[in-house]
């Protein structure tokens, strides 16, 4: 993503810099003559496989190992340590509604800034791992003697992450989502704007919490901060978010409910507290860092982004209304229970005709599958494939069967919930509720002539992560609706 700097005038500079909050930003950008050059060299975040693999000693990953170290050394009272960071997220962290996405930009920003402070090294940027072209956990996490290593994960070194959560053709689906309550999640139940228990949406319910519970060990429960793998995977989901916004032009929420959200939980490299309000964040991988591209190579070459400079930050701190608008539904209220290595299949009674218009391709109407009022399981050794109209779709149904809509696991930690309470962003009731933007398939069965029926056959697949047999672990929840939804 280019930045135009012959669009973006000093003085819209000093706009920014008022609305990042003048104390953040002045000692990032040190003075305004030289901002311009700032936000050309702003560090750039990279593929942490990538640099293994050319050098092993690469600086990055250095720094990376000399900062996890420096903060190991800091008492844990102190926030910038790395018991500190993780405790954090352990009381704080949000998660199942559309502002686990800045929260955790945040978050990252001022991590990053911590490393760069502790190690001196004031290039340092966070790298990423990209799991959709290396599905196992990089190899700088493996050496046992380094301090990126951590003994609790569940897989080994060659475990790879199942392509229903990381390939490419499921994050190609994700990314071309157009809604951001789709995309990223929906408002928290305490809005009003909320429909239903818990709203995840697909960037978060699939890659995000599949990769959590895929690596296990810490990275399955709230102090996943404590596996040096946690920060890489997050810069990966943020870099998705990125590349959704900026080379997709894609708009995130205009609710004030998300862009005037304040986010107060981090610290500064000093220690010193901050606040940030979500909308802002916006700015940030235009502004204070930048990726290297991060996303799946088809996507890179097709995305000749419509907007640059000033007009994309316009747009994008413009955002645009993501509320959607549910009907007709098509719904079934009953307890559906799915053993792992059990399939589950069951019918929705729907209107063929109600379908029309979304199947024809209108791009503000998409069909959406909600797995709604699921039971937390109380262990989270499973994922869940979704299978439209293929009662027989069980373990080995590969995922380029047209029938496959798509997947979610659950990210969860009943020890980081009182926090939550507290913070009201997260309801402590262990339901939860998984968006899935199920046209493309639909489109797919109807163009082969099988959507003619009135009923949806949804089968849920559970399949046990690897290393894991999560034997007996169940699936429970209480409604399905396939519904229209606009926007
Ligand atoms: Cu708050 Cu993926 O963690």
């Amino acid at each position: 993503m280019e930045l135009d700097l012959g669009l973006f005038s000093r003085r819209d500079f000093l706009k920014e810099v008022a609305a990042f909050g003048a104390a953040n930003l002045a000692l990032w950008a040190g003075g305004c003559e030289s901002c311009v050059q700032q936000i050309q060299n702003r560090p750039t975040r990279k593929n942490i496989q990538e640099l293994w693999d050319a050098n092993p000693s690469d600086p990055v990953i250095v720094t990376y190992k000399n900062a996890v170290t420096a903060m190991k050394a800091l008492p844990s009272s102190d926030p910038r340590s790395w018991q500190g960071q993780m405790q954090i997220h352990l009381n704080k962290c949000i998660h199942r509604n559309w502002l686990w996405l800045p929260w955790h930009r945040v978050y990252l920003l001022y991590f990053e800034r911590i490393c760069r402070k502790l190690t001196g090294d004031s290039n340092f940027a966070l790298p990423y791992w990209n799991w959709n072209t290396h599905p196992a956990v990089p190899d700088p996490f493996w050496d046992t003697s380094s301090p990126l290593y951590d003994s609790n994960r569940a897989i080994t070194q060659s475990d790879q992450a199942d392509s229903s959560y990381i390939g490419t053709s499921v994050l190609q689906n994700i990314l071309n989502e157009t809604n951001f309550d789709l995309f990223a999640s929906g408002p928290p139940p305490t809005s009003n704007l909320h429909n239903g228990p818990d709203a995840t949406g697909m960037l978060e319910g699939t890659p995000h919490n599949n990769i959590h519970g895929f690596v296990g060990g810490d990275m399955g429960t709230f102090s996943s901060p404590l596996d040096p793998v946690f920060y890489t995977h997050h810069c990966m989901c943020d870099c998705m978010w990125a590349h959704w916004n900026d080379d997709l032009n894609n708009a995130n929420t205009n609710d004030t409910a998300w862009t005037n959200f304040a986010i107060n939980d981090f610290v500064d490299e000093n220690g010193n507290p901050v606040s940030v309000e979500a909308g802002i964040t916006v700015l940030y991988p235009l502004l204070t860092y930048q990726y290297e591209p991060c996303s799946l190579a088809q996507a890179q070459a097709g995305a000749a982004p419509k907007l640059t400079g000033k007009q994309l930050q316009a747009f994008l701190k413009a955002g645009a209304p993501s509320k959607l608008t549910f009907g007709p539904r098509f719904e079934l209220r009953q307890t559906v229970t799915t053993e792992v290595g059990k399939p589950s299949t069951t019918a929705l009674n729907v209107e063929p005709g109600a379908l029309t218009s979304a199947l024809q391709g209108d791009p503000h109407t998409r069909l959406v599958l909600t797995v709604g009022d699921t039971q937390m399981p109380p262990k989270r050794d499973f994922f869940v494939r979704i299978f439209l109209n293929k009662p027989d779709a069980a373990g080995d149904t590969p995922i380029d069967d047209p029938h496959f809509a798509g997947s979610f696991g659950f990210f969860f930690d009943e020890s980081g919930m009182k926090g939550q309470e507290a913070g009201g962003t997260m309801p402590a009731a262990p339901l939860t509720g998984f968006l899935v933007d199920v046209t493309s398939t639909l489109q797919k069965l109807n163009q082969a002539g099988s959507l003619s029926s009135n009923q949806a056959q949804v089968t849920l697949v559970t399949v046990p992560y690897a290393r894991r047999e999560a034997a007996g672990e169940q699936l429970v929840l209480g409604r399905l609706e396939l519904a229209v939804a606009r926007f």
